[in-house]
């Protein structure tokens, strides 16, 4: 279909042709047409909110999940009582205070509404958009307008009418052109049926700013974390992976010199890289969107989404992106940026050290890793997290049984003698499997890790096989002399000599161990307890050394 494109940019110029247009638009929309309309946060998908035939269409052309609904686009407070029930007062507080602009309000809805619009909901998002072209389109019309953001459902949205050209063109009856977004962040969703109302999601309006003017306000879960299978968000749409740039992102959030340098450390020639006008000057190898001056959230919530969706047109294959305090409009920036990333995130302020400890059986591991929490940090079994995955992923599951068919019980157990015997000896196998634990290990291991602070050990026999040792500050080999630990085994689990050498000689020797770690920790010592003493020696040293590598970069 073709798509008429206005161009309202500038709304000084011939009053009768600009009249004529806004007219057109209007028309469109009262015939249940689709119009791609500006308003001061994103560009909105527009169609008659009270048809829902032409609300249909538009959940069609975004590709738009059904149970999201969309928010009613008025002129003011006065159409509320058509669309709502139940208005409590302080809905008039806050549209005087703040309409026209980024501020949403989710109200109980009039049968009016059709479901359609509200996704069966019984509430209806209304707000009032600070922009003069689609203001007067509304009033034109004589109808609220329902519009969600005008990308294609899962893209960054649109700040620019090029931008809703390249999403929806060709699928709409006509794009209005009123300029690039003021605000460039959706607006703030305010959930006003409770007491105190709960943000939904945060937006162009500081949550700051509402609660000066009417007090405390709780926030809903899904604004900061990401939610677990089965929660459900306050609003619908805060679920879905939105915003996001086909390569994977890597939010860094903490003090801007501090994220800047952990971008620095990570990001490879093949990155791209979102971060502050003053750290550009530290990607010249790389593609790089600068967001603004650190010191300026209106300029950084203007250019996000442009600087995600531009990435879409290169070959960067990750994306890391610096990340403002949750301050002001830096709750919105935030949010948006960690849901692109699927809230993979990582706190460069943090004081994270992370260790591999390794070794065979009877070395001493336990006590060495009861040195790690003497510390104060923690210990990560990374065997225990494997078998979790396990039993909670059919992904998992999946992907072991079709390289090792029938290692699977009818259950779904896994017959660890059988998938032992599959891989005992057969180094190719071996690797196979190792190649799945890993792609499915990491991630899980990475997210536990990331949200620790401080001290933490992974606890990994295959440290290195499995590809975990590339997460670790240092990778430590825990070694002792056969005799002792032979010694140590048939005391511990009780088995005789023949057994306990058996057992010892199957493993992995010490000298794999020494050959592949940074570092090596030998027990020749008879008493654990001493061991222990020695261990919390040794990781203290190496923690310093660490700390101070860490500060000088
Ligand atoms: O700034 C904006 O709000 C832009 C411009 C075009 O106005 N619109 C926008 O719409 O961002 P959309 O559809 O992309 O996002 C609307 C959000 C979704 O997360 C949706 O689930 C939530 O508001 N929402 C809408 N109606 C709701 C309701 N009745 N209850 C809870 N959440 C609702
Ligand atoms: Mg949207």
């Amino acid at each position: 279909m073709q798509t008429i494109y206005y161009d309202l940019r500038d709304t000084k110029g011939q009053q009768k042709e600009i009249e004529d247009k806004i007219s057109a638009a209007a028309k469109i929309l009262r015939e249940g047409g689709l119009v791609g309309i500006p308003t001061e946060t994103v560009y909105g998908l527009g169609a008659d909110g009270t048809n829902s035939a032409a609300v249909r269409r538009i959940f069609e052309v975004k590709g738009r999940p059904q149970d999201n609904p969309l928010i009613l686009h008025v002129t003011g407070a006065q159409w509320l009582p058509r669309y709502c029930a139940d208005i409590p007062p302080v809905a008039y507080t806050l549209a005087r205070k703040f309409w026209p602009g980024p501020l949403t309000m989710i109200l109980k809805r009039q049968p009016t509404v059709p479901n359609e619009t509200t996704a069966g909901l019984d509430t209806v998002g209304v707000r009032c958009p600070n922009h003069p072209v689609t203001l007067a389109i509304i009033r034109e019309a004589g109808l609220a307008i329902a519009a969600p953001s005008a990308n294609t459902s899962g893209r960054p949205s649109c700040t620019t009418a090029q931008d809703v050209m390249e999403d929806v063109g060709g699928r709409v009856d006509m794009i209005v052109d009123g300029g690039p977004c003021a605000v460039g962040v959706e607006s703030t969703v305010l959930d006003l049926t409770r007491e105190p109302p709960r943000l939904l999601r945060p937006g162009g309006l500081p949550v700051e700013d509402i609660e000066r003017l009417i007090g405390h306000i709780d926030v809903d879960r899904a604004v900061n974390v990401s939610l677990q299978a089965g929660e459900r968000p306050g609003a619908p749409g805060m679920k879905y992976r939105h915003y996001a740039p086909k390569a994977p992102v890597t939010v860094v959030t903490g003090a801007p010199m501090n994220s800047a340098r952990e971008i620095e450390r990570r990001a490879g020639p093949t990155a791209g890289i979102i971060c502050f006008d003053e750290y550009a000057h530290l990607f010249s190898q790389q593609e790089v969107r600068v967001l603004g001056p650190s010191s300026d959230k209106f300029v950084q919530a203007q250019r996000l989404f442009e600087a995600l969706r531009s990435f879409d047109s290169t070959g960067v294959e990750e994306i890391f992106a610096q990340c403002p305090d949750n301050r002001g409009l830096g709750l919105a920036i935030g949010n948006r940026l960690k849901k692109a990333a699927a809230f993979h995130v990582i706190n460069a302020d943090s004081q994270r050290i992370i260790l591999g400890v390794t070794g065979g059986t009877g070395a001493g591991k336990s006590s060495a890793l009861r040195a790690v929490q003497d510390l104060g940090g923690i210990v990560i079994d990374c065997d225990r997290v494997y078998h979790k995955i396990l039993s909670e992923s059919e992904e998992f599951k999946n992907a072991i049984n079709e390289k090792f068919p029938g290692v699977f019980t009818a259950e779904g157990q896994l017959n660890r003698k059988k998938l032992g015997q599959e891989v005992f000896a057969k180094r190719d196998r071996l690797e196979q499997l190792n190649a799945i634990v890993y792609r499915f290990l990491l991630p899980t291991l990475e997210r536990i890790v990331e949200a620790a602070d401080g001290l933490c050990a992974l606890d990994a026999i295959n440290l290195f096989e499995s590809g975990l040792d590339r997460l670790c500050d240092r990778t430590i080999a825990v070694t002792a002399p056969t005799e002792l630990r032979v010694k140590r085994i048939m005391a511990r689990d009780h088995i005789t000599e023949q057994y306990a050498r058996l057992r010892v000689n199957a493993q992995k020797q010490d000298e794999y161990y020494r050959s592949k770690c940074d570092c090596e920790l030998n027990n020749a010592s008879d008493s654990p307890e001493e061991f222990r003493r020695d261990s919390y020696l040794f990781f203290e040293r190496l923690v310093e050394t660490i700390q101070e590598e860490k500060r000088h970069g």
